[in-house]
């Protein structure tokens, strides 16, 4: 793992556009793997800026998303669909046919994670993935649990996640209780992913996700076994790490 510790939000966000952008000119059919929350939105407003300057296109690309709550209507305000498109596919030229994301709402939710993970093989496998990580170590809604699941599935939300994410509802009861999310498994075949963490309530995830076991309870630890992730860490979200001891592990770069 190439880890990157950089002074902020912004300059995270700013590197990690730049892997996107540099994925994107290397191969414009690109098969990306986005990712919803406060985390990678600063990663979303840099790469419309890049796109509006000319330097990139989507045209070529393809867009599979993570997760989405089960429940939630495409149109409901806090819908991951909708985050994509107020966000950054009705801001890019990325062809709605090749905008991917799992229905909450499919009538059969197992016949629905099922045919998403064959879509993934069908277009080739994710070239690049962006992950934010949860407080609880969770990657995509994958939650701690007592083994990894590989395939996209439905997930029971965490306790923790469900308060973490009650600050976008109007009130806790509202926030769904499950969702299909992208298995384990599913990610780690992503030919490279980038995983993105701010602010020091996610310190002690990272430092957990870097120096402990490989363990399903903190599925962002199954990350040290993927050759080619570059973890981009602001200093908040780096408190808590032995830089000195993780530099026998990993490759480290500081802030300048
Ligand atoms: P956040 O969520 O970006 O809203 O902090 C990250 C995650 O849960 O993966």
């Amino acid at each position: 793992m190439n880890i990157i510790i950089v002074k902020d939000y912004e300059e995270m966000s700013r590197k990690a556009a730049h892997l996107f952008v540099a994925q994107l000119l290397n191969k414009p059919n690109s098969v990306l793997g986005l990712a919803t929350g406060s985390t990678p939105m600063g990663l979303y407003k840099e790469l419309i800026r890049f796109y509006n300057e000319g330097m990139i296109s989507f045209k070529s690309a393809t867009a599979f998303n993570l997760d989405e709550y089960v429940g939630l209507e495409k149109e409901h305000p806090q819908s991951y669909w909708r985050f994509m498109q107020e966000n950054f596919f009705t801001k890019v030229d990325l062809p709605v046919e090749r905008q991917f994301i799992p229905s909450g709402v499919a009538e059969d939710i197992t016949l629905e994670s099922y045919n998403y993970d064959k879509k993934i093989t069908s277009k080739g496998g994710i070239d690049l993935q962006v992950l934010g990580i949860g407080r609880n170590g969770h990657i995509g809604f994958n939650e701690p649990d007592l083994k990894f699941e590989a395939r996209t599935h439905v997930v029971k939300l965490d306790e923790q996640t469900i308060e973490d994410n009650a600050r976008f509802f109007k009130d806790i009861s509202l926030v769904p209780t499950l969702a299909i999310s992208m298995g384990v498994k599913t990610i780690m075949q992503s030919r490279s992913i980038i995983l993105l963490a701010s602010g020091k309530e996610k310190g002690e995830a990272i430092m957990k996700m870097l120096s402990g076991n490989i363990t399903p309870e903190l599925p962002a630890s199954v990350l040290q076994l993927h050759p080619s992730v570059t973890a981009i860490i602001d200093l908040a979200a780096a408190s808590m790490l032995d830089i000195a001891a993780l530099e026998d592990l990993y490759q480290i770069s500081m802030p300048s």
